[in-house]
């Protein structure tokens, strides 16, 4: 089993396809990235390096997959993607993140190639807002893709990233939204990026103040899974779905971490906030699926305690999109 020198084991692999994405999140890509341009300006990793990369990383005791992007659905070939995941027995979840644009017209074929569940981006119930903050006027197109997975059965989560500035306000209204609609609704506080210093001092929220106002109205927290997320849950007995907090600057946000991450070029990130990432891109393209996971287990040895962003340090990441949340 993979383990770092702090006792760590990483069940949960978050694996970018495509560091493009279409929307201009105001906290993220502001600018957009430009037509079909990648932020590292090479090839993404192709179905059959994906297929190696997971290979290793289920042989090392991986269980569950996210595929993330930017936004993966700007591949053309994610199906084929998703089951190059499937493909591998012993990956027991298959998660995919998206901003929903496409969802309503691909989730049928997704569901077909084994996915299992799906975090879809709304920051906004408000559908000037939506567009206000990712540049895009389509709150329809996502709702109506959850609706869609929600109806086959595929486990949805949906993520808002808090905004004092533009989505604070909206709280009573997302939690009216979840006493009928079976969905985790999961908060993400604010992180500091390379790119986003300014909108960060004026928009961080800290979700512990929005955790200790639920646990006076009767949430309850919900047990982790040894492959869940970095969200704490809480479930209501007046409420169909639930809230999850993520909150990176909580104190020992980093020492229950279960997840790596692989960028859509092929380099190993111990951490979104490391300051390099490791090229494995030549050895994924070899196909050595042995070879490869014996170099990770090297690698994870150097994972350190936890990342600086209390300090102020971001490491190399400028943006999510780079690697996905
Ligand atoms: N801070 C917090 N969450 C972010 N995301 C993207 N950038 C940031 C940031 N700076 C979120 C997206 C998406 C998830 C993958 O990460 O909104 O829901
Ligand atoms: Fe928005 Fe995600 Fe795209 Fe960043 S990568 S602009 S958060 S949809």
């Amino acid at each position: 089993m993979l383990q770092d020198s702090f006792g760590r084991r990483f069940y949960y692999l978050r694996l970018s396809v495509t560091d493009i994405c279409n929307y201009r999140c105001n906290y993220c890509l502001p600018e957009g990235i430009g037509c079909g341009r990648s932020l590292e300006g090479e090839k993404p990793l192709t179905v059959d390096e994906v297929a190696t990369v997971v290979r290793a990383f289920a042989s090392l005791g991986t269980e569950k997959v996210r595929l993330t992007g930017g936004e993966p659905s700007l591949r053309k070939d994610l199906v084929p993607l998703l089951e190059a995941v499937r493909a591998s027995d012993r990956i027991r979840r298959l998660a995919i993140t998206t901003n929903g644009y496409r969802l309503p017209s691909q989730i049928d074929d997704w569901h077909r190639a084994g996915l299992d569940q799906i975090n879809i981006s709304i920051d906004s119930l408000d559908p000037a807002r939506f567009h206000h903050i990712t540049g895009h006027d389509r709150l329809d197109k996502a709702l109506s893709g959850l609706e869609r997975a929600l109806a086959l059965g595929v486990d949805a989560k949906v993520n808002a990233v808090l905004l004092r500035e533009y989505n604070f306000s909206e709280l009573d209204n997302f939690l009216a939204w979840i006493r009928e609609t079976p969905v985790t609704l999961r908060f993400i506080e604010l992180m500091r990026t390379g790119d986003n210093r300014e909108f960060f001092a004026s928009n961080h929220v800290a979700g512990t103040d929005i955790e200790t106002m639920l646990v006076r109205e009767g949430w309850q927290q919900v047990i982790r899974t040894r492959d869940a997320g970095p969200a704490r849950e809480y479930f209501h007995p007046d409420y169909a779905g639930r809230i999850g907090l993520i909150t990176p600057y909580s104190k020992d946000f980093c020492a229950s971490c279960n997840r790596l991450r692989v960028s859509a070029q092929g380099k190993l990130h111990l951490c979104l906030f490391a300051d390099q990432g490791f090229d494995m891109r030549e050895m994924i393209a070899a196909g050595d699926s042995d070879a490869l996971a014996a170099h990770i287990r090297e690698l994870i040895g150097g994972k350190s305690a936890g990342h600086e962003l209390h300090e102020g340090f971001t490491g190399a990441t400028r943006n999510l999109a780079m690697l996905g949340g």
